[in-house]
């Protein structure tokens, strides 16, 4: 690049630098991934460096941004608000490590913690009352948001103790953790007010709401981890956040000390696997060299300190194209449209598809085809689609004209009143319905039997079977004319069939696929009614008396035995030997020996696998749940446990028991 060519690039990328950086701090809105904005950022650094003659102080490398509100008074930071360094790349630690060897000779020690994504705030304190909260800002000045602060609970008006110093700032993150994000939608959605769009948006925008009461019934939560004062109890930074935690303030329990870089990088790779498993976002690690006096040594730049470093794990939110939009038929029938997208790289891996979930969803964001929309990973598989860049829409933007027949079978698709999605009625019909049964019913967790996918397909493709019933009367001639089947393989298969007849009854009910009748449910309606018969003449009223069987699951099981089809698969299975009532004899003595307890199940085990234990549970009369609250009456905890989990059941006074205690429990 020539000279004037690298100036031009600059200028370019120091406008682009700003428009974001308003963008995210002025209008909470995150136009680029933080990938897409660091390399942009890392580019601009760069021809900096190669350019020292065109250097410019408002430039976006050098100062931190803004985040200010003309709402607010602005106030100056006692001490400046810098932001860190980050990296993507574990050579560049490698780099940190080896500028900290070159400025400090003698030893020292790192401190790892969790990268929170939120709003970053500054906390004042004078003899122990919190006096002034202000927001990041441009580093040097922030808002002073203190009455909206004042009302998150686990910020402390008023410190415990006496030993801490009559001054100081304390440094932290505000943020909504996953469960109150959910929830809030959850009521937004019931009240039909718009969802937000993630929780690190919502945490920023809400600091800067106005309405006090609005923030009060938001669910923000603050992580303290940085403090500053010119009398701070110790040398180490460890050691004084510990020390914080006794005066009340809410200090992570995820902090690791590490004697090098190696070190480091297991807590990185841990925590880039376990994060998924935390209650909160976190955007990657934070490393600081954990004694002041080294700190000082290492000084800082205009924009971060020398002393601290973060490694930032992978984008998740990436901007793409919706080229359109396909939809796909579900077992139930259950209809999900699938937005095909321009393929772009977010996490590590190359997204062409994600779950629009339902008409509604494509309503609320407005999603037009050829619109540019925000992809997310959140813990899920599929990336889903978050938002529109309703600024980049163009003429040729087309609205979505939601299907309304089945695009398998093309029947008239049905949406009940209260259901957010669109169903094919067409349940013993429409092939991916059908395939998608007889899959359910030979499923490992139903009636176990050992048929891959593509059998399924195959036998129903060539008409040997129709529905779960026909597997009974499938014969070895008929496996054997199927590609790919040779005599052994079709005579496990008759004999895994065989087998089947054993499964015990609620195992059989849940293999039926009754809509919303889930493993528990089947669980629970089985040793309540002992038989089909008993189930199938049970009125609605009947069925809610049971516990835990609401109006739904009642009504859903009512309609499937209305269905003659649905009563003559039963007597295709009733003929064949499948159970069809419970087994008193082995059933009821294990049934209860759980006493309908709640388990959590974490870690990983060596006896039985997760699903294995979660099954044992269920078989004798517990529950399982997958996240810890205050109904939790056990964590059963294997090896590897996530220590945010640990925290939780130590707060909550939860036992924690080992495989063996479990196995014990129910001997
Ligand atoms: S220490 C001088 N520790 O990341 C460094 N920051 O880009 C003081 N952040 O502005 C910050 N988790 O908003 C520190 N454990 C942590 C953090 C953390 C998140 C944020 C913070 C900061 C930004 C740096």
């Amino acid at each position: 690049m020539s000279k004037d060519k690298e100036k031009r690039r600059i200028d370019q990328l120091r406008k682009l630098l700003q428009h974001y950086n308003h963008q995210y701090y002025n209008l909470s809105i995150s136009e680029v991934s933080d990938f897409e904005y660091d390399n942009l950022l890392k580019e601009l650094i760069d021809l900096e460096l190669k350019n020292p003659d065109y250097s410019d102080s408002s430039s976006a490398s050098v100062s931190v941004g803004g985040d200010s509100n003309v709402e607010f008074e602005k106030e100056a930071h006692s001490f400046p608000m810098l932001s860190l360094d980050n990296t993507y790349s574990k050579e560049e630690l490698f780099d940190f490590e080896s500028r900290n060897k070159k400025l400090l000779p003698e030893d020292y020690q790192y401190i790892c913690e969790l990268k929170y994504d939120g709003a970053s705030i500054s906390l004042k304190y004078e003899n122990g009352i919190l006096i002034r909260a202000l927001t990041r800002g441009d580093g040097t000045t922030g808002d002073n948001v203190t009455a909206n602060v004042k009302t998150i609970k686990s910020i402390p008006l008023k410190l415990k103790g006496t030993d801490y110093p009559d001054n100081f700032e304390i440094r932290g993150e505000i943020f909504i953790p996953h469960e109150g994000f959910n929830e809030m939608n959850r009521i937004r959605e019931e009240n039909g007010e718009p969802e937000f769009a993630n929780p690190r948006n919502t945490a920023s925008g809400s600091l800067k709401t106005l309405n006090t009461s609005i923030v009060a019934s938001r669910p923000l939560d603050c992580f303290l981890y940085y403090i500053i004062s010119k009398n701070l109890p110790s040398n180490s930074h460890y050691e004084n956040m510990q020390l914080a935690r006794e005066w009340g303030f809410n200090v992570p329990s995820i902090i690791q000390k590490c004697k090098d870089i190696n070190e480091v990088i297991k807590f990185i790779e841990y925590w880039d696997i376990e994060r998924l498993n935390l209650p909160y976002d976190i955007d990657g690690i934070v490393i600081k060299i954990d004694n002041l006096k080294q700190q000082q040594k290492l000084g800082m730049t205009a924009k971060s300190p020398r002393w601290a470093t973060s490694f930032k794990f992978k984008a998740d939110q990436v901007k793409t194209k919706l080229l359109s939009i396909d939809y796909q038929v579900g077992r139930t029938g259950a209809i999900t449209p699938v937005a095909n997208l321009e393929p772009v790289l977010l996490a590590g891996t190359t997204v062409k598809r994600a779950s629009l979930h339902n008409s509604d969803q494509i309503n609320l964001f407005d999603i037009r085809v050829n619109d540019f929309v925000y992809v997310e990973k959140g813990g899920e598989i599929i990336p889903k689609i978050v938002g529109v860049d309703k600024d980049l829409r163009t003429e040729d933007s087309k609205a979505v004209e939601y299907i309304k027949s089945c695009p398998e079978c093309g029947t008239e698709l049905v949406r009940d009143e209260g259901e957010a999605k669109h169903y094919c009625p067409n349940d013993t019909g429409c092939p991916p319905q059908i395939k998608g049964r007889i899959e359910h019913f030979i499923s490992r967790k139903a009636m176990n039997i050992g048929a891959a996918e593509a059998t399924v397909e195959a036998l129903v493709d060539k008409g040997l079977i129709h529905d779960i019933g026909d597997l009974y009367f499938l014969t070895k001639e008929d496996l054997l004319s199927l590609e790919r089947f040779a005599e052994k393989s079709a005579s496990n298969l008759i004999e895994s069939i065989e087998k089947s007849k054993e499964v015990p009854f609620h195992k059989v009910l849940f293999a039926l696929g009754i809509r919303y009748v889930g493993e528990t449910v089947a669980k629970t309606i089985a040793s309540e009614l002992k038989t089909i018969e008993n189930i199938k003449n049970a009125s609605l009223e009947e069925l809610i008396e049971i516990n835990e069987i609401g109006e739904r699951i009642a009504a859903s099981i009512i309609d499937y035995f209305k269905s003659e089809i649905h009563l003559k698969i039963i007597d295709k299975l009733k003929i064949s030997g499948v159970q069809f009532e419970i087994n008193v004899d082995n059933e009821q003595e294990s049934e209860n020996k759980l006493n309908n307890q709640t388990f959590v199940i974490s870690g990983t085990f060596e006896k039985h696998s997760r699903d294995e234990l979660k099954e044992l549970i269920v078989k004798y009369g517990g529950k399982n749940t997958g996240s810890i609250s205050a109904k939790t009456n056990y964590l059963l905890a294997g090896e590897n446990i996530g220590p945010s989990k640990l925290e939780k059941v130590r707060k909550l006074n939860i036992p924690i028991i080992s495989e063996d205690e479990f196995l014990k429990m129910i001997e």
